[in-house]
């Protein structure tokens, strides 16, 4: 495998808008991650990936982008954001900028124009097609509900919209607007930019004859990624988009890819794939319920654990994916694969250690460094998301109670990691000093980074030392390169594994039950890396894991 700079890297997402206020208006801005960078830096931090600070409407978080040259001036300004490259670049960190290019904004000057004359330039920039017999053009529900399919007023035409009807999708078969995208692309990169994370890619490609198909709800309508599944051909695009951007400048690309043909995985990231890597969602789609939100299971630890292994078995000799147990898109990951039981600091510790030394490029999530938890809201008002509206309204009408809706909303939310990050115990969690613009988990006097900086025992004092040992000298090319092996996957609610390189081998091991759990070993001289608790020590080949224990081992006389 060819070794590529951002191998070994560890990643971290800023949410911007809950991130840090500089200014009091209750929004994150760019200055406010300037002035946390010695704080990412000093976690161990490497890469760090922002989502959209473009100028946007937003009525999807800025995911609805309607200049992709200019700096939403709720985050501050250009000038400020070519400060942060350079302030990055100083401590050898680099900036990975969202892009967000299967739709844009309806305000974008594209859009616009389009609207005025859907048959001239403009209009083939988008997918504008006739209606059937008073119908959509086809039956697609859109990813955030209702058709996908938005009647231009007046006349006959729809547009086509995956997400809102406020994010019309791009139409990539027009060579104009695809020069335009990569030239956007490049002109961020010349700046100076570490890379992307490339946003719903895999929608790009679309069946041009857009076939209705047997509907899968009692809406009528069909899922819109079903006609991205039957079609083929995205890889092409992939691959142009590659090589007119990304390949001139080496940069690291993180690509959010759903429904992937299985056998397409060294196409995407393997050594030339379109992509440096994509994130791992085997886990969070263990979540999805079969028509929203209100019918999801919970995560059983046996489903979690295989799905987990099995991306990182399927993965490896191939490349690498990035590793996850939550983003701005997921409620926290300790309150989804955690039972209630291990929801406490031992249990975060020990889900971070076996996330985090997996095979991949780790990425934290703002807040999960602390400990930050799902948010309970008083009522629907209180939730600022398009998603969770939408996801709460299908509720009521499966028939759910109010108080059930509200319930699923706090299980799996957008909003639950888009509370603002809680610095300080003091008032208004230390985000601003104005009034936030979603609320702010009332667990902040207990979970927070001033606290938690002071406490050698806290959470983020833990990640700390984790991302240490992952970069350390001694286990940096184990951690990065090293194979991944499962194992003691016939003990029941133990989630173990090897990494091993050239000869040395390493067992990360914890205790997802509620009882003692003895291991034989096999090695009897075995080293301690790290543990979440005291006195953990292996002696004479055999282990004795407490609940919520989770060790690492390094074997030293193999
Ligand atoms: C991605 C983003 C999500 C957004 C959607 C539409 O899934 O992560 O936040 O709503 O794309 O752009
Ligand atoms: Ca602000």
């Amino acid at each position: 495998m060819t070794k590529k700079w951002w191998h070994g890297k560890v990643a971290y997402q800023i949410y911007p808008k809950s991130f840090y206020d500089t200014n009091g208006d209750g929004i994150g801005d760019i200055r406010g991650i300037m002035e946390k960078l010695d704080y990412l830096k000093d976690l161990g931090i490497d890469i760090i990936w922002i989502s959209p600070i473009y100028q946007s409407p937003f009525v999807d978080q800025g995911y609805d982008i309607s200049d992709y040259y200019k700096i939403d001036p709720k985050f501050g300004t250009m000038e400020e954001f070519d400060e942060l490259l350079l302030e990055a670049k100083k401590r050898d960190m680099g900036i990975v900028m969202d892009l967000v290019i299967n739709h844009c904004s309806d305000q974008h000057e594209w859009f616009q124009k389009a609207l005025a004359d859907p048959e001239g330039e403009y209009g083939d920039y988008f997918y504008f097609r006739k209606g059937k017999d008073g119908n959509p053009p086809s039956n697609y529900r859109s990813y955030f509900g209702g058709s996908a399919w938005e009647k231009v007023e007046g006349t006959e035409l729809y547009y086509l919209h995956f997400f809102a009807k406020e994010q019309p999708d791009l139409n990539w078969n027009n060579p104009k607007m695809k020069q335009e995208l990569f030239q956007m692309i490049n002109w961020w990169l010349e700046k100076g930019l570490a890379g992307f994370r490339i946003d719903a890619i895999i929608n790009i490609k679309k069946d041009l004859d857009f076939p209705s198909y047997e509907p899968d709800g009692p809406d009528g309508l069909v899922r819109a990624i079903k006609m991205v599944e039957e079609v083929d051909g995205v890889g092409e695009l992939l691959e142009e988009l590659k090589e007119a951007t990304f390949e001139k400048y080496q940069a690291f690309t993180v690509a959010e890819v759903f429904n992937m043909k299985e056998e397409e995985l060294e196409e995407f990231v393997g050594e030339n794939g379109h992509f440096s890597t994509m994130f791992d969602f085997s886990a969070h789609m263990l979540t999805f319920g079969k028509h929203g939100w209100y019918d999801a299971k919970e995560v059983e630890f046996d489903a979690w654990r295989e799905i987990t292994f099995e991306s990182q078995k399927k993965c490896q000799g191939i490349g690498f994916l990035a590793n996850i147990i939550e983003n701005h898109d997921e409620p926290r990951g300790v309150n989804t694969y955690l039972p209630s039981y291990a929801q406490n600091t031992d249990g975060f510790k020990m889900l971070a250690t076996v996330n985090i030394l997996l095979r991949g490029i780790p990425f934290i999530y703002q807040g999960q460094e602390i400990g930050m938890q799902n948010c309970r809201m008083e009522s629907i008002e209180e939730y600022d998301d398009i998603d969770t509206k939408n996801q709460y309204k299908t509720a009521l009408e499966s028939g759910c109670s109010k108080e059930e809706a509200l319930e699923a909303c706090y299980k799996y939310s957008r909003d639950n990691a888009r509370t603002p990050m809680q610095w300080s115990g003091k008032e208004q969690a230390g985000f601003t000093t104005g009034k936030p613009w979603l609320k702010i988990n009332p667990n902040y006097t207990q979970v927070n980074v001033e606290d938690e900086l002071a406490d050698q025992e806290s959470v983020l004092n833990y990640y700390k030392r984790l991302i240490a040992l992952r970069k350390s000298e001694e286990c940096k090319e184990l951690f990065t390169y090293g194979s991944f092996e499962p194992a003691y996957v016939d003990k029941e609610k133990i989630y173990a594994y090897y990494r091993s390189l050239n000869g040395k081998r390493v067992l990360v091991a914890a205790n997802f039950g509620k009882d003692a759990m003895e291991l034989e070993l096999a090695d009897d001289n075995c080293k301690v890396l790290l543990s979440n608790m005291d006195g953990a020590e292996a002696f004479g080949g055999r282990l004795v894991l407490k609940p919520c224990q989770v060790i690492v081992l390094e074997e030293v006389s193999k």
